[in-house]
């Protein structure tokens, strides 16, 4: 018998439910947990007012085929004389990491007791939250978890942006200039299959469109990475990850695409 596994902080939607059908797909038995995790939020960021639907959340995850819903209260994952963290080293230092200090540490240390507590063959993950899941790969690794891990493909909304619970906080106005985010990305993705390859010149195009269509009210970064190391790439002569972070009014929004230079085949999807 085997265990797939979707951690999760709830407010469920499409993005979610994808990652827990193909754990239906794959295995005999499939566990979600919902757990808004406050050791990976900043003291000022959204801790409280994250999106909290538990009613619903139990109905979609049985829709999805979920077997086991998991749902533990904070008291119950940190006691009272909770002390120990893994700590993910540079690779959960960089891009969220130095905008968010700590963040990939609550998040590899949270998932940590979860695969513990699971015990589960194989953990689905999102590429919309890409740096998440290289984190997570490098710590299975490093501490030998003795779990497989998957990555599903971005849900995205008609209009291109990515489905995310804090989608819900934006105003209409915000939600319209939303989507431009992925629009610029998709623009940096088609002047790299048309044969430019620095880096600088793509970024340029990306940061006028983004400034057009979104109008965002601070851009936290926006690069070009090598998709393993995810170092900042000067040129992409091979499959990069053109990768962003954007606020508008109160809300931030990430994003991610693969680009590939003209004539490298298509691997993957993304
Ligand atoms: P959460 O943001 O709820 O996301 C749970 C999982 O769903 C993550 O693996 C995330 O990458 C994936 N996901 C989110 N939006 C997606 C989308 N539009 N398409 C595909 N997958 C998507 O990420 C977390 O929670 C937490 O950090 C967690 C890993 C549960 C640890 O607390």
């Amino acid at each position: 018998m085997t265990v797939g596994f979707v951690p999760t902080m709830g407010a469920l939607h499409d993005g979610h439910l994808s990652l827990i059908r193909r754990a239906r797909e794959e295995h005999h038995r499939v566990v979600v947990s919902v757990f808004v995790n406050p050791l990976q939020f900043g003291p000022d960021e959204d801790y409280a007012r994250y999106p909290r639907n538990e009613v619903q959340d139990v109905r979609l995850c049985r829709d999805a085929g979920c077997d086991w819903f998991f749902h533990p209260r904070v008291g119950s994952l940190y006691g009272t004389d909770f002390h120990v963290t893994v700590d993910p080293g540079p690779i959960g230092e960089v891009w969220e990491g130095a905008v968010r200090p700590g963040h990939f540490r609550g998040v590899a240390t949270v998932v940590m007791k979860l695969v513990h507590l699971v015990e589960p063959d194989e953990l689905y993950l999102g590429q919309k939250d890409f740096q998440q899941a290289r984190v997570l790969q490098t710590v299975a690794r490093d501490l030998d978890l003795p779990v497989r891990m998957t990555i599903g493909a971005t849900a995205r909304e008609r209009d291109g942006l990515a489905l995310s619970s804090r989608n819900a906080y934006l105003s209409a106005d915000e939600r319209a200039r939303a989507p431009g985010l992925f629009r610029a990305m998709r623009e940096g993705r088609s002047l790299s299959q048309n044969g430019v390859r620095e880096s600088r010149k793509i970024l340029a195009r990306v940061r006028s469109v983004l400034r057009h269509e979104s109008r965002p009210d601070k851009v936290d970064y926006l690069a070009i990475v090598d998709p393993t190391s995810l170092k900042s790439l000067a040129r992409v002569d091979d499959i990069a990850l053109l990768i962003g972070a954007i606020r508008i009014g109160k809300t931030r929004l990430i994003d991610n695409l693969h680009i590939r230079p003209r004539g490298r085949a298509k691997r993957g999807r993304g």
